[in-house]
């Protein structure tokens, strides 16, 4: 089992990543599970220009890191994403790879299980995870959980007995979730609904302009009426 995690905050022992690790703690209790931590402030990322060339081509024209990345999850059973709000929206950082990462057109995440995961000070973490989980099921994941999680600036989240356990027991569950295969069948069909009557006639559209995104489909198994 596959598991790609991404800390979408610039602070690499903040909050958001002490969640995230707490749940490398906990799924590392299983056996044969790999996990990938990707801390954006790692990454060396350019913005989007908008050229559509990854589109025609399948890959990006700029030679920086998110192709590994893409990549990298391509081949993943699981991916956790987590973010800081800021301004009420997730981190630029986060935006960058969202917008870069060729998750919805492609369907990247297709079939793959997820959890999103926002920190917040005072308001906006429900928006965060509102966006988080949109580019989730927009990409054709299965959300096993969504964590908004409120938490003073530079505090320990997991001081909060609470927040502990719940943190744990997301962990548990995307674990058992992968494992199993369960299914979410009103996931299932809102995007079927979404792929074939939103993304599938706008990409047929496009025509050879589009020929790129066609064979990631095919790539990841996915059925194209
Ligand atoms: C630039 C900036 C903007 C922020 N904007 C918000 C906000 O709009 N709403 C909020 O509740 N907290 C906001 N915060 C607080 C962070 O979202 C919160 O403390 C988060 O848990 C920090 O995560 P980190 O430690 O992983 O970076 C902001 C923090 C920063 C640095």
């Amino acid at each position: 089992m596959k598991i790609i995690i991404i800390n979408g905050s610039h602070r690499k022992n903040g909050s958001t990543a002490l969640i995230l690790k707490e749940m490398v703690q906990k799924i590392k209790t299983y056996p044969n599970v790999e996990i990938q931590f990707y801390n954006v402030a790692d990454l060396n990322l350019k913005y989007c220009v908008g050229c559509c060339k990854c589109y025609k081509n399948g890959k990006c024209i700029f030679h920086d890191d998110i192709e590994k990345l893409s990549e990298d999850i391509e081949t993943a059973d699981g991916i956790i994403i987590g973010s800081p709000t800021y301004a009420g929206n997730v981190s630029g950082q986060m935006k960058v790879i969202i917008d870069r990462g060729h998750f919805v057109i492609e369907q990247l995440l297709f079939g793959k299980y997820a959890i999103s995961v926002s920190t917040y000070e005072n308001y906006g973490g429900r928006d965060t995870a509102e966006i988080l989980n949109r580019l989730l099921y927009y990409s054709g994941a299965v959300i096993s959980n969504s964590l908004v999680i409120k938490t003073s600036f530079s505090s320990n989240p997991l001081s909060s007995q609470k927040t502990y356990n719940t943190v744990n027991k997301a962990a548990d569950k995307f674990y058992k979730d992968i494992h199993d295969q369960k299914k979410y069948l009103c996931q299932k069909i809102r995007h079927f609904i979404i792929f074939r009557f939103g993304i599938l006639p706008f990409v047929r559209k496009k025509g050879n302009e589009y020929q790129g995104v066609a064979a990631k489909w095919k790539k990841h198994g996915i059925f194209c009426p």
